[in-house]
């Protein structure tokens, strides 16, 4: 039983899902919910589909713990897309207190057979509008520079690039490669 959802993405949030799906967002997870969102970890990092920054290693279910733990103290805001019961996507921001402004650490993953529909374009809109209403005023992503879907997904919401790490992941077959610095000032 899935307790704590949110039903609705922000009221300027004109996006609309492909294909006609209900996408359900959770943004107070409780542990049941953050379990699922391991076991949607561990099926994608099977797949190879998360992306070059994820973890190799499956994920055990102390994470969901900590997790719980950060979010209770305000560390980390959740967007969970649920369809049918199932998590198909997660956003989570990783919350810097600053002096004058408060910031956060995207990532962003969407479930290998369900991208492409408008769920990550949802997703982050749904996050945005949640550090609008927590007083975040300045989101941080990193995508690598081949990132093109992430790239474009951060475009067009506005995120403008801040600076260039060079060289500052490794990849499996390139070799260091840059990421791109991106900034949303909310
Ligand atoms: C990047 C990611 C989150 C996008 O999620 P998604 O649900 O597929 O994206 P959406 O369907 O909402 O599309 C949003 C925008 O992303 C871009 N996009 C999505 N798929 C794309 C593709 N195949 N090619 C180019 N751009 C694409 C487009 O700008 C798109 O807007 P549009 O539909 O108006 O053209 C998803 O591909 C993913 O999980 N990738 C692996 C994990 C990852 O790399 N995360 C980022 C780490 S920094």
């Amino acid at each position: 039983m899935i307790t704590n959802l949110i039903y609705h993405v922000c009221p300027d949030n004109n996006s609309k899902i492909r294909g006609n799906m209900e996408i359900q967002f959770i943004n107070e997870p409780t542990m049941v919910e953050l379990l699922r969102v391991i076991k949607y970890v561990n099926r994608n990092l099977k797949l190879k589909s998360l992306g070059k920054i994820a973890t190799n290693a499956p994920l055990s279910d102390d994470h969901a713990v900590l997790w719980f733990h950060k979010y209770k103290i305000g560390e980390q805001i959740y967007s969970i897309a649920i369809w049918k019961d199932k998590v198909v996507g997660v956003s989570h921001l990783d919350v810097f207190h600053g002096r004058r402004n408060h910031g956060g650490k995207l990532a962003i993953t969407i479930d290998a057979d369900f991208r492409g529909k408008g769920i990550g374009n949802l997703l982050l809109k749904n996050m945005i509008c949640q550090c609008k209403k927590k007083g975040i005023s300045i989101i941080r992503a990193e995508p690598t520079e081949d990132n093109v879907k992430m790239i474009q997904l951060l475009e067009k919401n506005n995120f403008i690039v801040e600076g260039r790490a060079k060289k500052a992941f490794n990849d499996d077959e390139k070799g260091l490669i840059d990421l791109i610095e991106y900034t949303l000032f909310i």
